[in-house]
């Protein structure tokens, strides 16, 4: 018997204020500020095998990016928990990448905060894209930006518009990412987090407000420690960037991207190299681990 309250299985099911809808049944007011002001915040969480993965960290950054808007954070984390992974049970991917996102809900048109907020929460799923073959193979191709974001990159926000317009740049030049530079040192990707291999050791640019301080890059730190990998959290010179051995972008949802052309200079000789090998051998081993960890605990 089909309920007719419940979505075909196979459509999409979305969260919205409260309920659980069909994709095309999810509607906000063009009030909401979030559509008038980009006035809010978002979380990208990988899943593998319907797990999320490292949601504590980014739960915790969700909480650190509402407290820095002062939007007063409207679940605690077993509420949070309990709602993610409802979601990922309602959708159809076994890999999942989970988009969450809160604003200051809808309020006349004003650019101060309303005297009462009532934040909209959405969260929907799209299937996890495992990285193609090509990319260990060749690599990706990478372009240096002037960094025209603001001060505040640390703060996960849904106003994107700058980095829009970079990531945009890259795809007209042929490339798959913008390196951003700001007063001669790179800061990160438009939408990932940049690490090179120079002198046989890994450097990444430490966190701050001009950079978000992506779930990747820690866990990737962590893998480095743990195999004794050399690692410096250092910032990187634009000289740097173009001499390093190897470069690599890392996200939740890219996880580690050799980049083996950068503007016109070829990289670590047009291969993803060895180290990059050896990483994400070793991130891809950590998932497996916990995913089989989870499944029997579970059990
Ligand atoms: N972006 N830096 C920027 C500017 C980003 O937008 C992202 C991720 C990262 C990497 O963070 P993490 O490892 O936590 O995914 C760094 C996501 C995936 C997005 O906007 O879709």
């Amino acid at each position: 018997m089909i309920n007719d309250h419940e979505p075909a299985a196979i459509e999409p099911v979305v969260y919205l204020n409260s309920e659980f809808v069909a994709l095309q049944d999810a509607h906000i007011s063009v009030l909401d500020r979030g559509f008038i002001f980009g006035d809010g915040v978002y979380e990208v969480i990988p899943t593998y095998s319907r797990k999320p993965f490292r949601l504590q960290h980014h739960l915790a950054r969700l909480n650190n990016s509402l407290t820095a808007i002062h939007i007063k954070n409207p679940l605690n984390s077993v509420q949070w928990q309990q709602l993610i992974e409802q979601i990922i049970h309602k959708n159809t991917y076994e890999d999942q990448s989970v988009y969450l996102q809160i604003t200051r809900g809808i309020a006349p048109r004003d650019h101060s905060f309303p005297h009462q907020e009532k934040p909209t929460i959405f969260i929907m799923t799209t299937p996890f894209e495992k990285q193609p073959p090509e990319i260990a193979k060749k690599g990706v191709h990478a372009i240096s930006l002037p960094d025209n974001r603001w001060q505040n990159c640390h703060i996960k926000t849904i106003s994107l518009l700058p980095n829009v317009l970079l990531r945009q740049q890259a795809f007209d030049k042929g490339a798959i990412e913008a390196i951003l530079i700001r007063e001669g040192e790179a800061t990160e990707g438009a939408t990932s987090n940049l690490f090179i291999i120079l002198e046989d050791c890994l450097i990444t640019p430490p966190k701050g407000p001009l950079l978000l301080p992506g779930i990747t890059r820690d866990l990737i730190v962590e893998l480095a420690d743990k195999q004794n990998i050399c690692l410096k959290e250092q910032a990187i010179t634009e000289a740097e960037l173009f001499n390093a051995q190897e470069i690599w972008l890392t996200s939740s949802t890219k996880e580690i991207l050799p980049v083996t052309k950068l503007n016109d200079k070829i990289i670590s000789n047009g291969k993803p190299g060895a180290h990059w090998h050896q990483m994400i051998d070793a991130y891809h081993s950590y998932i497996k681990k916990l995913c089989s960890k989870e499944t029997r605990k579970s059990q």
